[in-house]
């Protein structure tokens, strides 16, 4: 059995009161508190940056898994770092591949944990050059810029083949996956091989956010 983590998306809180909704998420049972920030050019919407993940820290003790949809991270990682990030998820469409060591390296060196997100369309493979040097993969199961969209089935390979691949490397690096995540895909997910889910709606919409994560986490244990 994998030892899981349920990250709620901040994505679906209610961003009047961001500070409010990270203590119902610590209070809830999160492991983690996953933030999206997009920049309205790698995708086509915009959240919030650097200076609002600062302003959330203390708030909460829960560890930020920040889900970088920008272009060019390489830009502004001091910031999120400084801002009290401790992932951080780059996709790897959204940057310069002669960039890619020497950030992760970065990352590294400041102690936070790194992670590369490929979306839809883009084959696994592409991370697995890097997977020795990651800590997670984050294969996004729906297009990346919106909450509330359908779990895509077709990335279930993609996370079948990436766990195949950590296995066969002895490695230990985990898999996220990322959008359409309810009580029927988190099990699907996970005996494809993920171990961290995000989950927006599922968590933020229920009115017992506890029972849900706990739900979550009950259809993991299935098989
Ligand atoms: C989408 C974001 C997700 C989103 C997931 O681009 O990366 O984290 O919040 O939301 P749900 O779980 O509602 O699909
Ligand atoms: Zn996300």
């Amino acid at each position: 059995m994998r030892n899981i983590l349920i990250a709620p998306s901040m994505l679906a809180g209610d961003f009047s009161r961001m500070g409010e909704e990270a203590r119902r998420m610590e209070q809830a049972g999160a492991d983690w508190l996953h933030l999206d920030v997009m920049d309205g050019q790698f995708v086509p919407n915009i959240t919030f940056g650097a200076p609002v993940i600062q302003a959330l820290r203390p708030c909460t003790k829960l560890f930020f898994d920040v889900h970088l949809m920008i272009r060019q991270p390489e830009r502004l990682l001091r910031d999120f770092i400084q801002a009290g990030a401790d992932s951080i998820t780059m996709h790897i469409e959204a940057i310069d591949a002669a960039l890619l060591p020497g950030v992760i390296k970065e990352i590294r060196e400041a102690s936070k944990l790194v992670a590369l997100s490929v979306k839809p369309a883009t084959p696994v493979d592409q991370v697995c050059p890097y997977l020795e040097c990651l800590e997670m993969v984050l294969v996004m199961t729906v297009e990346p810029g919106f909450g509330g969209q359908s779990f895509l089935p077709d990335m279930l390979p993609k996370v079948r083949a990436l766990r195949e691949e950590i296995t066969r490397r002895g490695l230990s690096t985990r898999i996220q996956v990322d959008g359409g995540i309810n009580e029927q895909t988190i099990a699907q997910a996970y005996a494809a091989g993920a171990d961290c889910f995000v989950a927006g709606s599922a968590v933020f919409d229920s009115s017992d956010a506890k029972r849900a994560i706990e739900r979550l986490r009950e259809f993991t244990m299935n098989d």
